[in-house]
C-alpha cells in the first residue's frame, strides 16, 4: 500500500491538524486554509453533493432488498446530507463508508475472478449489486488447470474469497443503513453507474469474452494490471519498515511491476496461445495480484482502526480486518509456486505488449525471496529501539484511505473509468482520512 505523505494532509475547516510522523504525534496550529479562504476540498465536497442529486440518487434506493429493510427510513431522512452518520459519528461513518467503498471494488474484482476461476455455486452471501443473482459459469477449464499450478485447491480458495467479499460489503452496507448514515455515494458504486468497463477503444475486452465470463461490464480492470509485487520483500526484511521509512522492498517478479499485464484471459484465444504458456503466465499474474488485493485490505483496516471511535465499530474493523490478513496468507503461499521446478518462464503478451518473467521461487536460497519464508519476519515496530516484532506493516493512519486508493488506481484496477468515479473514491478516502478519534 502505498502511504500518502503528511504533507497531502488537508485542513478541512482551518483548525489545527495532529500530524503522525514517525510515530510521534504533534499537533500543528498552522493551517493552509485561513478562514476567509476558499476551501477546495469544501468546494468539491459541494460539487459531490450537486453531482449525486444531479443523478438522483436517494438512499434505499438501489440497495439490495435485504439492507433496503433495515431502517431504510432513518438513512432517507439523512439522504441530504452526503457526510451524515445518522446515528455514528461523522468520522466513523466515513472510515465504514470508505471501507464498504473497497468492499463492493473487491466484490467486482472477485466476482471475475470467480467467473473463469469456480463458475460453481456454493455462497453464502449474495453479490451486492442489487437486482443480480449469481448464476453459474462453470469456470474457464484452461484458466483453472493453469491456476491449479499453484495448488490444486484455487478454485476453491476463489469461491470463498469472492464469498468473503460479497459478505464484507453486504455487511457494511446494512449496518451503515441501520445506523441512518448516508449510503447514496455507495449505492452509486452497487449500481449501475459506474459498471461500465467493457471493452477498450480498440476493441480488446476489459469484461473478458472468454468461455465462463459472463460478460457484463464492470467496476473493475483486470486486464491491464501492473502488479507490486513488493509485499514480498516487505514481509521478509527484518531491518525496515515502511512505517520507519522502509523503501523498495524486493519485488518477487519485477516485470510484473512494470508495463500492463492481464490477470485474466480476455478470449478463450488466450488460452490456446503459445501451447498455452500464455495462460500460465496469466495465471500466474492471477496468483500475485490476489496477494497485492488482500495485503492491501490486511493494511488498511488496522490502519483506520487507529480512528475509530465507537467501541462497536472498532469491533467491526477489528473483525474484518484479519480476514484479509487471512486471505494474504493463503494466496502468498500459493504464488509462490509460480513456476516450480523449473526454469526461467518468459512469456510476451501481443495484445498488451508487455513480457513477464517468472522464476522458481521455490529454488530460491535468497531469504529476500525465498517461496517458503511465508511468515511475517519480525522487524523494527515504532521504534528501531524497540526489539523487533512480527507485525503487519504499514499499518501508519496518516492518509491511509488516500493511499489505498493511489495503490489500487497505480494497479491499473480503474483503468478506463470516468473522472466521476475518481472523483468519487477521493472524496470518500478524503472524508475517512479526516476522522479523528
Ligand atoms: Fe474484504
Ligand atoms: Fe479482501
Amino acid at each position: 500500500m502505498i502511504c500518502v505523505p503528511p504533507t497531502q494532509l488537508t485542513n478541512l475547516r482551518g483548525k489545527s491538524v495532529k500530524t503522525v510522523t514517525n510515530n510521534k504525534e504533534s499537533v500543528s496550529e498552522k493551517s493552509s486554509l485561513s478562514e476567509a479562504a476558499p476551501n477546495p476540498l469544501m468546494t468539491r465536497r459541494l460539487r459531490r453533493r450537486s453531482f449525486l442529486r444531479g443523478l438522483g440518487a436517494t438512499s434505499a434506493l438501489l440497495v439490495p432488498a435485504t439492507t433496503a429493510l433495515i431502517n431504510n427510513t432513518k438513512a432517507q431522512s439523512s439522504s441530504q446530507n452526503s457526510d451524515s452518520g445518522g446515528q455514528l459519528t461523522k468520522g466513523d461513518a466515513s472510515i465504514l463508508r470508505f471501507l464498504a467503498a473497497a468492499e463492493i471494488i473487491e466484490s467486482d474484482l472477485w466476482e471475475q475472478y470467480w467467473e473463469l476461476g469456480n463458475g460453481t455455486l456454493d455462497f453464502a452471501s449474495h453479490n451486492p449489486q442489487p437486482g443480480t443473482t449469481l448464476t453459474a459459469t462453470n469456470g474457464n477449464a484452461p484458466y483453472i488447470k493453469a491456476l491449479q499450478l499453484l495448488d490444486g485447491d484455487m478454485p476453491q480458495y476463489i469461491l470463498d474469497n469472492t464469498d468473503d467479499e460479497f459478505s464484507h460489503a453486504n455487511f457494511l452496507l446494512a449496518y451503515l443503513n441501520s445506523k441512518g448514515a448516508n449510503i447514496s455515494e455507495l449505492e452509486l458504486l452497487v449500481g449501475p453507474h459506474f459498471r461500465t468497463l467493457d471493452k477498450q477503444a480498440n476493441g480488446t475486452p476489459i469484461s473478458s469474452r472468454a468461455t465462463g465470463s459472463t460478460q457484463k461490464p464492470r467496476l473493475t480492470n483486470l486486464t491491464q494490471l501492473t502488479v507490486d509485487t513488493s509485499f514480498w520483500g516487505r514481509y521478509r526484511d527484518d531491518r525496515a519498515n515502511p512505517d520507519l521509512g522502509g523503501t523498495n522492498f524486493v519485488q518477487a517478479v519485477p516485470s510484473l511491476n512494470s508495463g500492463k499485464h492481464t490477470a485474466i484471459p480476455r478470449t478463450d484465444a488466450d488460452t490456446t496461445s503459445q501451447n498455452g504458456a500464455l495462460i500460465n503466465a496469466i495465471a500466474f499474474t492471477a496468483g500475485f495480484h490476489f496477494c497485492f488485493i488482500e495485503i492491501g485490505g490486511t493494511s488498511l483496516y488496522p490502519s483506520l482502526a487507529l480512528r475509530v471511535r465507537d467501541p462497536e465499530v472498532l469491533r467491526i474493523v477489528l473483525s474484518i480486518g484479519p480476514t484479509e490478513a487471512m486471505h494474504f496468507q493463503t494466496w502468498h503461499d500459493k504464488a509462490g509456486n509460480a513456476d516450480a521446478g523449473n526454469p526461467p518462464f518468459t512469456v510476451s503478451d501481443p495484445i498488451n505488449n508487455s513480457t513477464v518473467t517468472f522464476t522458481d521461487l521455490t529454488a530460491s536460497t535468497n531469504e529476500l525471496l525465498q517461496a517458503n519464508l511465508i511468515m511475517p519476519e519480525p522487524c523494527p515496530f515504532l521504534s528501531t529501539s524497540f526489539p523487533v516484532c512480527s507485525i503487519v506493516r504499514p499499518t501508519d493512519t496518516v492518509g491511509a484511505a488516500m493511499g489505498a486508493v493511489n495503490a489500487l488506481t497505480a494497479d491499473g484496477l480503474f483503468t478506463g473509468q470516468t473522472p466521476e468515479f475518481f472523483q468519487l473514491l477521493a472524496d470518500l478516502a478524503s472524508d475517512a482520512d479526516q476522522a479523528r478519534r
